[in-house]
């Protein structure tokens, strides 16, 4: 038998293994510059990401198993280093956040994991994954040559790193995780902050590469990792990317099944035919590893999204949020699969040759001793094409790719969508018993609350609130003095800067009316003329966070709430500044605090019912149930 040093290696390997109690499969898992190795043998791998804390724990099996049933092989996880340690040392695995748990249900699936420690993750979550405390550590300075930042950081990846070893999770170990994955696209950032950043880059590989999975790192968006950590492909397309060696295998970390929801913005689409011409030609250019970001894309549960990001992370993937498959996408993808499996023996063993077919049609040919697949292209966008391949013709609609696996039979054409298709439409269930809603109205604070505070001059919200709510209060006085005048007799201009991100504003208990940003300009200004009186006139600000930011350079410096300019124009004695006056500050509302939005905290409060409910009143909390055993669901509405 001719087997090579690999393949002597695991069948030895093998034998160990089994002669312990307990035999767990363990592989060595290495790569060349055509594929991952398990096991000795070169793989074409299919990926998909699935967020553990983006669905619940009773929904792993079901998801994990239906993308086993759409023909993938791994699945891909980031780790959400906030989830874990909401406070310094303190650490939290349950529920959403079992990793462990997450990663068996995998294994016992019979997938692979990519485990992408990050922990820096983007993935529209807050704060892109970091712990919001880690901001205050003295001296910090995120992701780059920073030595608060790498101690943290280190500290971290070592503690997940040892909870998988402890767990034998490593496929070396028996395991199901086969990669990982160290920072998130941090190439940009270092192109744009220079030396410190390739510092950074050399520093997390090494830090990396000490940890001894044993299985391979990756570092994506990232064309300068060294040599001993594989750069990858995140986009819609990755056809022309070129790993930074020539001993590396071409991967797709992110193929981005359709895109994130933001504040206000259009629910993102990507159509299946594209998906899957995307996946054939990265296929057809050697391409080994293929990862759909998202293949569920689940739900942004509590305060989980980031900046303007909406709670749904449907993402318009093959799963929809529910779970459910999302038609013609899943099974058209689902068919890909198949076909790329019957092509894997020739795609492992041979480099495609190419010849054109016509002016924007191709043929990509992988042939070995005992294999051949071949991808017949058609890159002209709007019309189909006759081909002679092989002496036989075959017809390409436009922008598709057909797949023969025996180099003869067309079995997939990646425009042809043969996904007999059942749309779900989700309809109102209708009850017997009348919605019976209560109201409970948010008091505006006064400055002699308690957990009030004053000071002159305004204050950053999120260095106040650390982020343990959206809403931060802003309180001071306006004295109109019985002399003052407002000129030319018209209600005197308010103007407020805020970095961020809504903001209501109340004059004397009423709504003078209401501000806000947006994803591209978090950033909002209110300006509009206010009723005053004579005599003590209460301004009351509620200046809300919409998530904090989970990307862009140096991103922990960027700040949220009313930091002015503060003016009131338009009185006699001139424009008031109010920036530096003293004002008074309140973190949260007190419904949170009374947790109205919980059952418990629920009952504390005494709501308004019937026709007392209160109508287009700013700052109600609403409560509605369907009966009494059913849910209890309440919402605020500002
Ligand atoms: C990528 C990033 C992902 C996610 C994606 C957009 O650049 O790596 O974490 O943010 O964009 O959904």
């Amino acid at each position: 038998m001719g087997l090579n040093f690999r393949e002597k290696a695991w069948i030895l390997l093998g034998i160990l293994c089994c002669s312990s109690l307990i035999c767990s499969v363990k592989a060595i898992v290495t790569y060349d510059r055509k594929a991952v190795i398990i096991n000795g043998q070169r793989r074409i791998l299919l990926s998909g990401s699935i967020h553990y804390p983006r669905s619940t724990p009773e929904m792993w099996p079901d998801l994990i198993q239906k993308a086993k049933d759409g023909g993938l092989d791994v699945i891909q996880t980031y780790v959400f280093w906030n989830g874990h340690e909401p406070s310094p040392g303190q650490y939290y695995f349950e529920d959403r956040y079992d990793l462990v748990k997450f990663i068996k249900v995998v294994q016992q699936a019979g997938l692979y994991v990519h485990l992408r420690i990050g922990p820096y993750v983007c993935a529209e979550w807050n704060f892109g994954g970091f712990p919001v405390w880690l901001k205050y550590v003295p001296g910090m300075v995120f992701r780059t040559d920073n030595e608060p930042f790498k101690a943290a950081m280190q500290k971290f990846t070592e503690k997940i790193v040892r909870m998988m070893k402890e767990e034998k999770l490593f496929e070396t170990q028996g395991g199901p995780i086969i990669l990982s994955q160290i920072e998130n696209e941090y190439g940009p950032i270092e192109w744009e902050i220079g030396a410190p950043g390739k510092a950074y880059t050399k520093w997390v590989a090494e830090m990396a590469q000490g940890l001894s999975t044993g299985v391979p790192w990756i570092m994506c968006k990232q064309d300068d990792a060294p040599n001993s950590i594989i750069n990858t492909c995140n986009g819609f397309y990755c056809e022309n990317f070129k790993p930074n060696s020539d001993n590396k295998p071409k991967m797709w970390t992110e193929n981005w099944t359709g895109w994130f929801t933001e504040f206000g913005g259009a629910v993102p689409y990507r159509p299946a035919e594209d998906i899957a011409l995307s996946v054939a030609r990265f296929i057809q250019n050697g391409g080994s590893f293929i990862n759909y970001y998202m293949y569920h894309g689940g739900t942004n549960f509590d305060r989980t999204a980031g900046e303007f990001i909406a709670t749904s992370y449907d993402y318009d993937a093959p799963l929809d949020e529910y779970g459910l498959p999302r038609e013609p996408k899943y099974s058209h993808l689902k068919r890909l699969h198949k076909v790329i499996k019957l092509c894997e023996p020739a795609l492992v063993s041979a480099d495609p040759t190419v010849t054109s077919l016509g002016d924007k049609q191709e043929a990509h040919v992988f042939k070995s001793k005992s294999s051949c697949a071949a991808f017949l292209s058609n890159y002209n966008t709007s019309s189909a094409a006759r081909v002679l391949f092989g002496g036989s013709t075959y017809d390409l609609p436009p922008w598709s790719v057909s797949i023969l696996p025996d180099c003869k039979t067309e079995y997939y054409n990646t425009a042809k969508v043969q996904v007999r298709t059942s749309s779900i439409h989700m309809k109102m269930v209708p009850t017997n018993t009348p919605f019976s809603w209560g109201s409970y109205n948010e008091e505006i604070p006064s400055a002699n609350d308690n957990g009030t505070f004053s000071q002159d001059g305004l204050v950053e919200q999120i260095s106040i609130t650390r982020d343990k709510t959206d809403y931060f209060w802003y309180l001071t006085d306006i004295t109109i003095s019985p002399d003052e005048k407002f000129l030319t007799g018209e209600d005197p201009l308010l103007t407020i800067g805020s970095a961020g991100h809504a903001l209501h504003v109340f004059v004397n208990g009423q709504l003078a009316g209401t501000a806000y940003g947006s994803l591209e300009k978090p950033k909002l200004t209110f300006s509009q003329k206010i009723k005053l009186h004579a005599g003590v006139n209460k301004l009351a600000l509620l200046s809300t966070a919409a998530g904090l930011p989970n990307v862009g350079v140096h991103y922990e410096t960027w700040n949220t709430g009313v930091l002015g300019p503060v003016t009131l124009n338009g009185v006699n004695s001139g424009t008031w500044d109010m920036t530096k006056w003293k004002w008074s500050y309140k973190i949260g509302t007190k419904g949170e605090a009374l947790s109205v939005h919980t059952l418990a905290g629920s009952s504390t409060v005494e709501w308004k019912e019937g026709s007392l409910v209160a109508k287009k009143q700013p700052l109600t909390w609403y409560k509605v149930r369907e009966t009494e055993e059913s849910m209890n669901h309440d919402h605020q509405q500002s």
